[in-house]
């Protein structure tokens, strides 16, 4: 089995490409950006079971050649623009975000790839009151109103998972996708969800930490789970999207203050701030989100959050070389 994962060098793709590997599958890696950092420890590791190549979403012909070149049987496609960077270039998101997705699935329909797994978000979603109490927590059937903070992030996917199923009715491709709650781990420390990272990190580096939405309400899910997850999509007999074909990851619902007493749990002389100024949630994204479904589909069981945040905490510390902290 030969997969090919868009935005690869990424955060989540790397993670995914780890597993396929470990299970003896072969992996290319395509990606408009080279992340040294993320790609070397896998080839090392996994030799030519791997390729990683850079290109661009946008050029159906380098996506075409790399799909024939390696007679690939699956494609998850996370490249993608995220929130702040597809609110600061909206034109490009647009290229990237709608045009990059139909790119995929035409190369994808024309050399009979078996399945496409799609990078969707909890941003399809608009913020927890919007819908009414006894809606919550979020399942798939909610309406998607589209996180407010994030318009052309959130609606980008929104417009994908309408691909996809356009994909699916027109030509038989079977697509499917996973709807990520915010996404913790080791690495990505910008944007307004990037404090989620410091906040955790930080400390766990014996630092001393600052960081503002105190109340802000938030559904967070560890990268290990997503990694886990979107294994289990590419993965699972196509049975197991009889009844729906995107799925929420689900995450723990918890405010920053919340989280900064998760770490404080672990770590209890953690020096931290945590300020507030009236958020109630992050960019608008839904802080209640369900994941009973895919559990039921694919039997995946997520981490706790302090199993979560412990795991990061000792990622992030391995990572520069210091001992994981004691259980
Ligand atoms: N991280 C989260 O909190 C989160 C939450 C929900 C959904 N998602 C989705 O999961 C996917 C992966 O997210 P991530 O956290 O790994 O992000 P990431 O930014 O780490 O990875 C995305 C990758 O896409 C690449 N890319 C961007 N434009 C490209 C192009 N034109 N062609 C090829 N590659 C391109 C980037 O270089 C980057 O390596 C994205 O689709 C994202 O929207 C992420």
């Amino acid at each position: 089995m030969t997969t090919l994962i868009t935005g690869g060098a990424g955060l989540i793709g790397s993670k995914v490409a780890e597993r396929l590997l470990g299970a003896g599958e072969s992996v290319v890696l395509l990606d408009v950006a080279a992340a040294p950092e993320r790609t070397d420890p896998l080839v090392e590791r996994f030799g030519e079971q791997l390729t990683v190549e850079r290109g661009d979403v946008l050029g159906v012909g380098n996506l075409g050649a790399a799909v024939r070149r390696h007679g690939v049987d699956s494609i998850l496609h996370l490249a993608y623009l995220l929130g702040a960077e597809s609110n600061a270039n909206p034109g490009l998101a647009t290229q990237v975000n709608a045009v990059g997705t139909a790119n995929v699935l035409d190369v994808a329909r024309l050399f009979e790839v078996r399945r496409v797994v799609l990078a969707s978000s909890i941003a399809v979603y608009g913020r927890d009151a919007m819908y009414p109490r006894d809606a919550l927590p979020l399942t798939e059937d909610a309406p998607p109103w589209v996180a407010p903070g994030v318009p052309i992030y959130g609606g980008g996917k929104v417009y994908m998972e309408q691909l996809g199923a356009h994909y699916r009715a027109q030509y038989g491709l079977e697509v499917v996708g996973l709807r990520p709650s915010i996404v913790y781990g080791p690495g990505r420390r910008t944007g307004a969800t990037g404090w989620v990272v410091v906040l955790i990190e930080d400390p766990a580096l014996g630092r001393s930490v600052s960081v503002g939405f105190g109340d802000a309400k938030m559904s967070l899910v560890y990268v290990e789970d997503v990694a886990d997850q979107f294994t289990a999509m590419l993965q699972a007999p196509s049975e197991a999207f009889a009844q729906r074909r995107f799925f929420n990851t689900g995450g723990d619902t918890c405010t920053m203050r919340e989280l900064a007493d998760v770490v404080r749990g672990i770590i209890p002389d953690a020096s931290i701030e945590v300020a507030a100024s009236g958020e109630t949630d992050l960019a608008g994204l839904a802080a209640s989100v369900s994941g009973d479904a895919l559990e039921q589909a694919v039997g995946h069981r997520r981490r706790s959050l302090e199993e979560g945040v412990r795991e990061h905490m000792n990622a992030a510390r391995t990572g520069v070389g210091l001992a994981p902290l004691g259980t």
